[in-house]
């Protein structure tokens, strides 16, 4: 059977996540505002949600119709067999996004399609599943664009930048699934000795180190489709396997960070532990200017501060001249730049080679590119 799937990713990173499926063995890959849309079997889904990097969910499409109303959209709803895919003794929950319509009220739009689910039930006996917004059995993907609405199954359930390695929730600006789709970016080869200077909690070091061990995004969380009707034990148990036979052991090059603050290197550490890649980067807790790697980088990536907070002007203007001078010494090497300011780059005194628009959560950033000679 061949479904068709749609992978929402952050913006700017879909060349990346196309990538991605294209390795995959994905069919039909078309990249869209926002995501891709691909062909496959259910076996495709699975596996889609164990490796992609840059994906924030895998989502299998079950119908589009016409919503210009709460009644149409009710109708279009009802024509669903959901006693296929849901059990009276389960839990479902919808996800809503409106845009363009004339339905306006995501919340709404939730509600009528939860009455239409519920009433389906209801036509068949007294027992319906109930709602559970926190951990569903069955998340649905709710879209209305354009008084048109699309309705999925979230196979994912919680969003797969929450890989499971993380031990706290740091309030770090760059998430596993944005790290990781800026490394696919920049074409890093995977055996080049990498380093972030100012590493923070990791995130890039760590995304990094799986990618290059070969270890999925995956293996180490829990899916939604594992609690579906139409879970196929046996073809996730073979992906699994596959993919646990795939880690590599070791690598020939190191990976390697610093910061000078001693909490997020503490934090980068417990991420490095829990990600079971200690063996593999190498941190130390410093100040940029006074960094010295202990193997010569040819690939530079990071994320300096950009000024997110108030009061940070003048200690920002140093950071980023120290980073310039840092990244001077490296001669040779490829260096990639996060940033979400436009001037604080010319702090760098070097010259970028490249730009790539991307966007960090709420903000507009570019990630830049330096050759270093
Ligand atoms: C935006 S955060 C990096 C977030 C990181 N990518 C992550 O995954 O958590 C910027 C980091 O730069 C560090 N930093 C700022 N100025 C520095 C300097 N002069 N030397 C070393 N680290 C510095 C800060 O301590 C902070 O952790």
């Amino acid at each position: 059977m061949r479904f068709d799937y749609f992978a929402p990713c952050t913006l700017g990173l879909e060349e990346a996540l196309v990538t991605e499926l294209n390795q995959l063995g994905a069919g039909a890959v078309e990249a869209r505002r926002g995501g891709a849309a691909f062909k496959g079997d259910r076996a495709m889904g699975y596996r889609a949600n164990m490796w992609l990097r840059t994906a924030i969910r895998v989502q299998r499409f079950i119908k589009r119709g016409p919503a210009s109303s709460p009644e149409a959209l009710y109708d279009l709803v009802s024509t669903i067999n959901w006693r296929q895919m849901i059990h009276v003794d389960q839990t479902f929950a919808i996800d809503p996004s409106v845009r363009d319509s004339t339905i306006t009220h995501s919340q709404y739009a939730a509600q009528k399609t939860k009455d239409a689910i519920v009433d389906m039930f209801r036509k068949f006996g007294p027992r319906r599943p109930s709602v559970d917004k926190r951990d569903p059995d069955i998340p649905i993907k709710l879209v209305i664009q354009r008084n048109e609405a699309s309705l999925y199954l979230n196979l994912s359930g919680a969003s797969l930048h929450k890989r499971g390695w993380r031990p706290v929730q740091v309030k770090s600006p760059l998430n596993e699934a944005i790290a990781a789709g800026l490394l696919i970016l920049t074409e890093w080869d995977r055996r080049t000795p990498l380093c972030d200077p100012m590493c923070g909690s990791g995130t890039f070091l760590v995304e990094a180190a799986h990618m290059a061990l070969d270890r999925a995004p995956g293996l180490n969380r829990k899916f939604a489709f594992e609690r579906m009707r139409d879970f196929e034990a046996d073809t996730w148990k073979a992906i699994r396997d596959e993919a646990e036979g795939r880690v590599k052991k070791s690598l020939s090059f190191p990976i390697m960070g610093a910061d000078r603050h001693s909490g997020a290197l503490k934090i980068a550490q417990d991420s490095v532990d829990n990600a079971g890649v200690s063996g593999v980067v190498d941190l130390i807790c410093r100040e940029v200017d006074h960094y010295r790697p202990p193997t010569k980088p040819g690939f530079v990536i990071t994320n300096p501060p950009y000024g997110e907070r108030l009061g940070e002007g003048e200690d920002l203007t140093e950071s980023w001249v120290s980073l310039g001078k840092f990244l001077k010494q490296c001669s040779g090497a490829t260096a990639w730049v996060l940033s979400g300011n436009k001037e604080l780059p010319q702090k760098l005194f070097l010259k970028s080679s490249r730009r790539i628009p991307v966007h960090n959560g709420p903000l507009d950033c570019r990630l830049l590119r330096y050759d270093i000679h």
